[in-house]
């Protein structure tokens, strides 16, 4: 079976070596695993919530598209797109927006830090804060729902975002699946061997902190970057160490081992600094250089880029749009030609269908009765501390199916049903053996009926 990856690449600045090592090489890297069914996506919706700058945006997106194809993306193997080329992606957003908890994204550490931050000042504690900033994790839910994602590779601070997704997905899978799992529950990765880099100040190379290396400037302004990386005050001739040199982890993210090491021993032996910037100038340029031309190709022919992401989002739709339509429908969105039908001579002998039934017990037990659709009581269950252990249950006999119900004749006139080796309900005593069996099937029917819808 093949596992789907997504992730998303919010777009507002222009990506830098940090963004190329930590994020973009992996990824594409990843997509190339004959096992991975990979979607990656601009996450433009997103960018607005963080940015009110028209120019800025559009900028983002054509520098962050040209940059994954010139890094060797492959849009026959994944599917590449622009989260706003989706409509069904905000449709999706509404109908999660219902089922989230307001009181799950109070908790989202984005929306807390800038509460926290407004009381720190004295605001009010929503100031500047919009809806979008507030909804953020509903969105990001709807991208990764969508495409019912198992693997969502992200950085730390979005970890919390992957988990608001699977709570939400599940809330609505239980609120409407009967019994169907319509979201894949993801999970978020994170991918402990990739490279953080560090900047040229040797904190982390962040845009926040003014301290990274253009991924596709020219040579010449990578060369100017190389040249601003800070070093020790040690003259050429006297040993330097490797370990302590965050141009060294810079030169060993992107060298083989036999580099790396050949580069060690020269740092040890005294190598200039000056010497090692420009191996480090060498390496990146050799690396970088030809995608950068097919960067610089790719952002003079932006129509073609905007026919490649078309392209992306028509793959993308193939798979929403059929998606939502079930989705709606399970929400009771539906068209009211399927109305007629139903309720026209065909199914008129009982609008209802078979049902669980659960209600509480006198001393705080829970059961459910398991009535077919007109009404005849098939089953009774024994009592469940937990009402969600038998809403579960219920769920789970209609998702494995009329054929793998474990029922058992007693030797009365009377059945039971049995899962895991654990006796959860029985049926009411009946006349005569026959009479049970034939009970018995009706159960069977039932239990399909319901599989079906
Ligand atoms: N919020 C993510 C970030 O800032 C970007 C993103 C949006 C995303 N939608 C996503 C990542 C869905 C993974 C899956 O990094």
């Amino acid at each position: 079976m093949t596992t789907r990856i997504l992730t998303g690449i919010t777009t507002t600045g222009t990506p830098h070596l940090g963004n190329y090592a930590g994020a973009i090489r992996p990824a594409i890297l990843a997509s190339r695993d004959p096992q991975a069914d990979s979607f990656y996506f601009l996450a433009d919706y997103h960018a607005l919530i963080k940015c009110d700058d028209p120019q800025r945006i559009q900028r983002s997106r054509l520098e962050i598209a040209a940059t994954w194809l010139a890094c060797g993306l492959d849009t026959d193997r994944v599917t590449f797109y622009r989260q706003s080329d989706i409509p069904e992606i905000p449709e999706l957003t509404w109908l999660l927006t219902c089922v989230a908890g307001k009181g799950l994204l109070n908790r989202a550490h984005a929306y807390k830090a800038a509460v926290d931050k407004n009381l720190e000042s004295g605001e009010d504690p929503d100031a500047g804060v919009t809806m979008g900033l507030f909804s953020y994790p509903v969105l990001m839910a709807a991208d990764i729902l969508m495409f019912n994602a198992h693997k969502v590779p992200v950085g730390r601070d979005q970890i919390q975002h992957v988990e608001m997704a699977r709570d939400i997905g599940q809330r609505f899978n239980h609120l409407f699946g009967k019994g169907k799992e319509f979201f894949t529950l993801p999970e978020a990765v994170i991918e402990e061997s990739v490279a953080t880099l560090p900047g040229l100040d040797g904190r982390k190379m962040s845009k926040s902190y003014d301290n990274t290396i253009p991924l596709f400037g020219s040579a010449k302004q990578l060369k100017e970057a190389i040249a601003r990386i800070v070093t020790d005050s040690r003259a050429p001739g006297e040993p330097k160490d490797p370990d302590s040199a965050h141009l060294f982890t810079l030169y060993q993210a992107f060298a083989t081992p036999e580099q790396t090491a050949g580069f060690r021993q020269e740092l040890l032996d005294g190598l200039a600094w000056g010497e090692a910037k420009q191996r480090l100038f060498q390496l990146l340029d050799g690396e970088l250089g030809e995608a950068r031309e097919r960067y610089h190709a790719l952002i003079e022919k932006p129509s073609d880029l905007e026919d490649i992401l078309l392209a992306g989002a028509a793959k993308a739709r193939k798979i929403a749009s059929p998606f939502l339509n079930e989705l709606r429908e399970a929400v009771g969105l539906r068209s009211f030609r399927s109305d007629v039908q139903a309720s026209g001579p065909a199914k008129k002998k009982s609008g209802k269908s078979a049902r669980f039934v659960s209600f509480r017990e006198q001393d705080g037990t829970f059961r459910f009765r398991f009535l077919a659709a007109d009404g005849e009581e098939l089953l009774l269950s024994r009592p469940f501390a937990d009402p969600k252990a038998a809403g579960a249950i219920s769920q789970q006999l209609v998702a494995q199916g009329a054929d793998a119900l474990e029922l058992r004749a007693d030797e009365g006139d009377q059945f039971t049903l049995w899962m895991d080796g654990q006796c959860l309900a029985d049926s009411p005593a009946y006349a005569d053996p026959d009479a049970r069996d034939a009970a018995m099937l009706r159960l069977r029917d039932a239990i399909a009926g319901l599989a079906e819808q």
